[in-house]
């Protein structure tokens, strides 16, 4: 398939599947692959950061409602999402006014933010699928990249739950080893991951850690 065939299948799919982003491709292949959502999401909380326009968070949301069995002394799943942008609610069908959803619109690096959003925690997943407005300077893109991958992994540090996982976009050039090295130390396991659903020649890819180690092990 050609690259705009290939754009052009996963968006007609988000389209028909009544999702605002294709993007959501990407989370529900590397969710399966890595086993992310547990079959019974009693009292499972995550957190969405660069949630907009909302794929991500509409996925989360349909799992959880789709595996959530309610009764008594069950807790229900969590999401928080945030973003600069509002979500659409173009194929909500309400689900973001639900309980067991938070959004903040604003900029999840910056500290009253951070501290909203890391005391609706701890989590036992964080994504961040955040980029950066491109400007088309490779090296300028990248490094605002990083910069918002790092934020992502404090968050992992401070409100991640023992045992949890991070999954994160990263443009691919800057110090990746790096960020690599320091999701290693976080976490059993650290790697990353291009899902299919990334356009061809696309330099992101998403770097994973899973099984937040025990603070003691850090
Ligand atoms: C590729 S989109 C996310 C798509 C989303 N996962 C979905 O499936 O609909 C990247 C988002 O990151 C957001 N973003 C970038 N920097 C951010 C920041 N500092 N705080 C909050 N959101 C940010 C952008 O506003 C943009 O909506």
């Amino acid at each position: 398939m050609t690259d705009y065939g290939k754009s052009d299948f996963w968006a007609l799919r988000a389209q028909k599947e009544h999702y605002p982003a294709r993007s959501v491709y990407k989370l529900k292949e590397m969710a399966e692959k890595f086993a992310l959502l547990p079959a019974d999401p009693a009292g499972f909380r995550v957190l969405d950061l660069g949630a907009a326009p909302g794929s991500w968070s509409l996925f989360l949301l349909r799992e959880f409602h789709r595996r959530f069995r309610p009764g008594p002394g069950r807790v229900p799943p969590f999401l928080a999402a945030a973003d600069l942008a509002p979500l659409s609610r173009r194929y909500d069908g309400g689900l973001f006014e639900g309980e067991g959803f938070f959004f903040l619109q604003g900029d999840f690096t910056r500290p009253e933010n951070r501290e909203t959003l890391a005391g609706r925690g701890p989590y036992h997943l964080i994504l961040s699928d955040a980029a950066p407005a491109t400007t088309g300077n490779r090296a300028v893109d990248t490094e605002r990249s990083l910069v918002l991958a790092e934020e992502a992994l404090a968050y992992a540090e401070s409100a991640l739950a023992p045992g949890g996982s991070l999954v994160m976009k990263v443009f691919q050039g800057g110090d990746t080893a790096g960020l690599l090295r320091q999701i290693r130390a976080l976490f059993a396991t650290g790697k990353a991951c291009k899902p299919q659903a990334c356009r061809t020649g696309s330099f992101e890819t998403y770097y994973l850690g899973l099984g937040r180690r025990l603070r003691e092990n850090n």
